[in-house]
């Protein structure tokens, strides 16, 4: 039988992770991200699929493929996080566990960073924890699945 897919989403400028910012974003890739995010996945039996964009409507498309397909999402919206509305409303009709990821603490950051549209339809957050992070949101969501 085939693995559960987790889906991986990462939003505008995580592409440029390992230069953007490394006092804040750490100096690790998006890719290395990706690699931790895998084997944490297949370490709870579950398969991993990403998909990065800087575009919204992208991001939209990506959460409805997986309505049907995908068992869980784990979404680093990056700055989608604090306005965008059209992720809210496309992960609302996601079936499936919601993860909601940062690697820096939007809440000790600046003021317009303590908002977040997509928390409403997230089954919770993980923040503040770098690369650690990506594990932990896979062994929430693996666990969220486990019932
Ligand atoms: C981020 C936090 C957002 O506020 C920011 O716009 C990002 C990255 C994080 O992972 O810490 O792009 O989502």
């Amino acid at each position: 039988m085939s693995q559960p897919i987790v889906l991986l989403l990462s939003g505008p400028n995580l592409n440029l992770l390992g230069e953007r910012q490394p006092e804040v974003y750490g100096t690790a890739t998006l890719d290395d991200h990706v690699e931790a995010s895998t084997a944490a996945a297949s370490a709870r039996g579950l398969a991993l699929e990403h998909v990065q964009s800087n575009h919204e409507g992208e991001l939209v498309d990506a959460i409805h493929a997986a309505r049907g397909r995908c068992a869980a999402i784990v979404v680093n919206p990056g700055a989608f996080t604090h306005y965008a509305w059209a992720i809210h409303d496309a992960l609302a009709v996601f079936d499936g566990p919601v993860v909601e990821l940062h690697l820096s603490n939007p809440a000790s950051r600046e003021p317009w960073r303590h908002t977040s549209v997509v928390a409403p339809v997230a089954d919770g957050t993980v923040a503040g924890f770098g690369l650690l992070g990506y594990r932990m949101a896979i062994d929430a969501v693996a666990n969220l699945l486990d019932g």
